[in-house]
């Protein structure tokens, strides 16, 4: 596997935590793909005025620059080996139809995390762009939790995780390219074996839809002070624990079915809720004894509040336009129910779950019971992209 340059797409808190990481651990080209809004021209402003971007990790510091800085594909993605796109899901598409015909026929492009479904949408607008060649990869979550300081100049990596899973297509690429991004990100990659594993297993769609509406179900309208805003990770209670563990189960009876349905699909990196904190946190835990615990005893996710908008100086009301709904829902739980629907199981819970949360982001997925909502386009279901069996998602 030559690579020789590298494309970051984004100038998130993710995008700016990669690229001092990877300058320190690759010395190949290094470019950055900014197509959105006005964000190219102001990060290169900001870049030679200070000269390289700095991330401090626990009491170290590591400093770098991206070799060129472009908001054109043309211009900074044809000669790219790999393509990082460490974005939100909800960006994924319009990037890739952005870059789709610029890519290099033998190039690899992958997301950090991948959400779920990724794969459906990738190869679509690849094969649309003639691009079969181009393989693809994604990763389980995203390996830092990081904020970006001041734009363009510094960010803090406030937490690494012990290990991160990562699947790739086709498969016989993954061992190679797990070794490789496991040198340029610093970190413990594990190769999962197929990218359903991404979908199934992705955590985030039950951790953040699922607390949201723990705290606020019935509490739609109840504002907060700043000092009474609940916290998110610690502020799960016992019932929000169950509500959690219920869609954990229930993604683990779909993960059942499927593998009853094909005896050669491997699913086993899907882990129940309780089993993967311990797994991804195990030193930051003090008490493991219960789901509840593995959530309010780990140090990784203290002091961290549930998303807000504020409504004047003094008070805020729960903000269901923030990124754990409108990524987890249409590009998480969603995707799960369609999968559950193509193989009939029953997934009670998670619906509910969808319904409340569609009604508090003005979203219409589910109506009568199916996934005919209007809004149910731009999500990333299998059947969006003509994928309407099993035995087509289980190829990736
Ligand atoms: P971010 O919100 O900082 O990313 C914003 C960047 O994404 C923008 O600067 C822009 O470059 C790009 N972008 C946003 N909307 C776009 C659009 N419609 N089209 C094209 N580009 C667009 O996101 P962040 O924090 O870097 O997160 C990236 C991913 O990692 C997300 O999936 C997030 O859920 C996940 N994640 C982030 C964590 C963190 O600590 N930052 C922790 C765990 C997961």
């Amino acid at each position: 596997m030559k690579i020789k340059t590298i494309t970051i797409c984004g100038g998130g808190n993710a995008a700016h935590a990669m690229i001092p990481i990877i300058r320190n651990h690759f010395s190949g080209k290094l470019n950055l793909f900014l197509p959105f809004g006005d964000e190219a021209n102001h990060f290169q402003k900001l870049i030679d005025e200070k000269g390289f971007l700095t991330a401090t990790i626990g009491g170290s510091k590591l400093y770098g620059r991206p070799d060129r800085v472009s908001k054109f594909a043309k211009e900074i993605c044809k000669e790219a080996d790999l393509i990082l796109m460490p974005l939100p899901a909800f960006a994924h598409e319009q990037t890739l139809l952005q870059i789709g015909s610029s890519l290099k026929e033998e190039a690899i492009i992958g997301a950090i995390p991948a959400r779920s479904g990724f794969e459906y949408a990738a190869l679509k607008i690849l094969k649309d762009n003639h691009k079969e060649k181009v393989k693809i990869f994604g990763m389980q979550t995203l390996p830092w939790a990081c904020r970006i300081k001041e734009y363009a100049a510094s960010v803090n990596i406030l937490g690494k995780k012990k290990w991160v899973g990562m699947a790739a297509f086709p498969h016989k690429i993954t061992f190679e390219l797990t070794s490789f991004l496991s040198r340029v990100l610093d970190l413990k990659i594990e190769s999962l074996p197929n990218m359903l594993t991404l979908t199934l297993a992705n955590v985030g769609q039950i951790i953040h839809p699922g607390i949201m509406y723990g705290l606020f179900k019935g509490k739609e309208q109840a504002t907060y002070q700043k000092e009474t805003i609940p916290l998110f990770y610690q502020g799960v209670t016992k019932e929000i624990a169950k509500t959690l563990k219920a869609m954990s189960d229930e993604i683990l009876v779909l993960t059942e079915k499927i593998k009853a349905l094909d005896k050669n699909v491997n699913l086993d990196h899907v882990l129940a809720l309780k089993d993967w904190l311990i797994y991804s946190y195990e030193s930051s835990i003090a008490d493991k004894s219960s789901l509840q615990s593995c959530f309010v005893t780990n140090s990784a996710y203290q002091g961290l509040c549930a998303p807000m908008k504020k409504i004047n100086n003094d008070y805020f009301l729960p903000d269901f336009q923030a990124r754990y709904l409108t990524e987890d829902v249409p590009f998480g739980l969603i995707v799960i129910k369609s999968i559950a629907q193509l193989v009939a199981v029953e997934t009670p819970v998670i619906d509910e779950i969808i319904l409340t949360i569609s009604q508090w982001m003005g979203k219409e997925y589910i109506r009568g019971g199916f996934l005919e909502g209007k809004d149910i386009k731009d999500t990333r279901i299998p059947q969006n992209y003509g994928i309407k069996h099993l035995e087509e998602i289980i190829i990736y």
